[in-house]
């Protein structure tokens, strides 16, 4: 897709971060937005801030409250969106948050959680809404993370919900070809979000010590990336150098990216011990 100019567009997790500041690209390139998250009060100040960036006064922008982790409520509430907006031609799954720890440290409970949000959240409203877009084309993202392709030290839970997104986005592309309809992961690097800030909270020395190896983006930089990937039809959007360098590695040379990695947390290791 690389005219978004009077498209209707669906983003889940659009009140904040990276999601926001998509929904805030396109507004500004013509698209109609609706945009899903859990927090009432989040969702109107997002929906001002979106309105705000409109190219035409006949564009529209709505807000509604959803978890994307509870089956029920997706249904309900896409039904009631397509209702009053009509099917999306783009649909952008990047409601998601990480809690990093040690392995040890992560409960059920936040391994089920992480699954529910990262994984079956996405899977939630494809299920609705694939059957509807599949009669008009169109083009979904998924949002993963590098943690969707690289194991990262901290990380056990939300690498495992991630790396499934791209697993269940390869599968889809595939089968949503011959339809016409696109299917995209993003994974961005670390990005200045305020689901980032509160990721660093829990983040062990070692996945602190990795994660600095690398610059942090802007949500405005991923979003100009994702736009620009899905004009270009790339499967992969990875919106750094660095991470495009990351991804090429771990493919031809898993075992060179585990030594370096490995050397970073066996550092920071001794450094606690010394
Ligand atoms: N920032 C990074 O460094 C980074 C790096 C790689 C990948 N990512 C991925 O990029 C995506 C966006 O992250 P971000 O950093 O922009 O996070 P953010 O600023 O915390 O925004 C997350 C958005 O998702 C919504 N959300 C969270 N849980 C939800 C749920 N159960 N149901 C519906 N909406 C939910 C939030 O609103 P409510 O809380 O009100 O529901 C919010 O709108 C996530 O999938 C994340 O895993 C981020």
């Amino acid at each position: 897709m690389k005219d978004f100019n009077g498209k209707l567009v669906y983003i889940t997790g659009g009140s904040s971060g990276i999601g926001l500041a998509a929904a805030r690209l396109l507004a500004a390139k013509g698209s109609s937005v609706t945009i899903f998250a859990r927090r009432r009060e989040v969702l109107d100040e997002a929906l001002n801030e979106i309105t705000a960036c409109r190219k035409r006064p006949d564009q529209r922008f709505l807000a509604f409250q959803m978890d994307v982790s509870s089956r029920d409520e997706v249904t309900g509430i896409l039904q009631e969106a397509v209702d009053k907006t009509g099917v999306p031609d783009v649909l952008i799954n990047c409601a998601g948050r990480a809690k990093p720890g040690y392995f040890g440290d992560i409960a059920d409970g936040q391994f089920d959680e992480t699954l529910k949000v990262d994984l079956y959240g996405v899977w939630n409203t494809c299920s609705f809404l694939v059957p509807l877009m599949r009669q008009r084309c169109g083009h979904i993202v998924n949002v993963s993370s590098i943690c969707g392709f690289i194991g990262v030290f901290g990380y056990t839970d939300y690498c495992a919900a991630k790396f499934g997104v791209i697993g269940f986005s390869e599968a889809l592309r595939s089968e949503l070809k011959p339809d016409g309809v696109a299917v995209s992961v993003l994974c961005p690097p670390d990005t200045d979000t305020p689901g980032y800030a509160e990721e660093n909270k829990t983040k062990p020395p070692e996945t602190q010590a990795v994660s600095q190896t690398a610059s942090i983006l802007k949500p405005e930089a991923v979003a100009a990336a994702l736009l620009k990937g899905m004009g270009k039809g790339d499967f992969m959007i990875i919106p750094n150098a660095n991470g495009k360098f990351t991804w090429i590695m771990k493919r031809l040379f898993p075992w060179l990216v585990e030594r370096v990695t490995d050397s970073q947390v066996k550092g920071v290791q001794r450094k606690q011990r010394a």
